[in-house]
């Protein structure tokens, strides 16, 4: 870890969890996050709440069908609990409510990085959650989302919506995946 540090340090950059507004904006342009792409998912919003529990029911009942994501959401006794399960899905819900207002300021850039700790830093067993799961989590969102929009909007919106929606969800996983590196410094 000293020896990561003193790495990090010869680096000229900053650590993305000292600034993570400048690292969302910086992903966002990376991924070619333009005006047009924020106006989509404001319009698309409204569309993606309206299933809000039926996206979140089912990203948790698809994680409890496997025992390797099944096993963070279970009770001594072997059995699913329920109760830690509809927390779950309350957290989910929020994000996604906030993920559609499509505004990345100072505290929900901070969230999202509290959030990325919560599952990679995991302290209670059975620990972190294995950072390949949040990538297909990321695209059992998008995958839903996407069959939404085709089912509800017309051709190009539906592909407008998607588009940004997908570049959104992957600036988020890049902050999600944050909580599995050494702190690093980057440009
Ligand atoms: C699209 C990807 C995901 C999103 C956006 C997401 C979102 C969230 C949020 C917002 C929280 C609350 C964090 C907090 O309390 O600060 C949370 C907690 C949690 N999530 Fe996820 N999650 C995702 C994927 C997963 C996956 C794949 C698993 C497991 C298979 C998982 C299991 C958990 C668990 C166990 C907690 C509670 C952490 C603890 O023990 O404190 N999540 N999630």
């Amino acid at each position: 870890m000293a020896e990561e540090a003193a790495r990090a340090k010869s680096v000229p950059g900053y650590l993305p969890g000292t600034d993570m507004p400048r690292f969302i904006r910086d992903m966002m342009e990376f991924v070619g996050m333009s005006e047009a792409d924020v106006a989509a998912i404001r319009r698309s919003a409204p569309n993606v709440l309206a299933h809000e529990r039926e996206l979140t029911t089912a990203l948790y009942d698809h994680f409890i069908k496997f025992p390797r994501s099944a096993q963070f959401f279970l009770k001594p006794d072997g059995e699913v609990d329920q109760a830690r399960l509809e927390r779950r899905k309350h957290s989910l819900g929020r994000w996604l409510r906030e993920t559609a207002e499509a505004a990345i300021t100072q505290e929900f850039s901070y969230y999202l990085l509290s959030a990325a700790l919560a599952h990679g830093h995991r302290p209670t067993a059975p620990g972190a959650i294995p950072q390949h799961l949040m990538v297909g989590a990321m695209s059992l969102t998008q995958s839903a989302l996407a069959g939404i929009f085709a089912q509800e909007l017309g051709a190009d919106e539906a592909a407008a919506a998607s588009i940004a929606w997908n570049k959104l969800l992957l600036v988020q996983l890049s902050v999600f995946m944050l909580a599995y590196v050494p702190p690093r410094a980057v440009l």
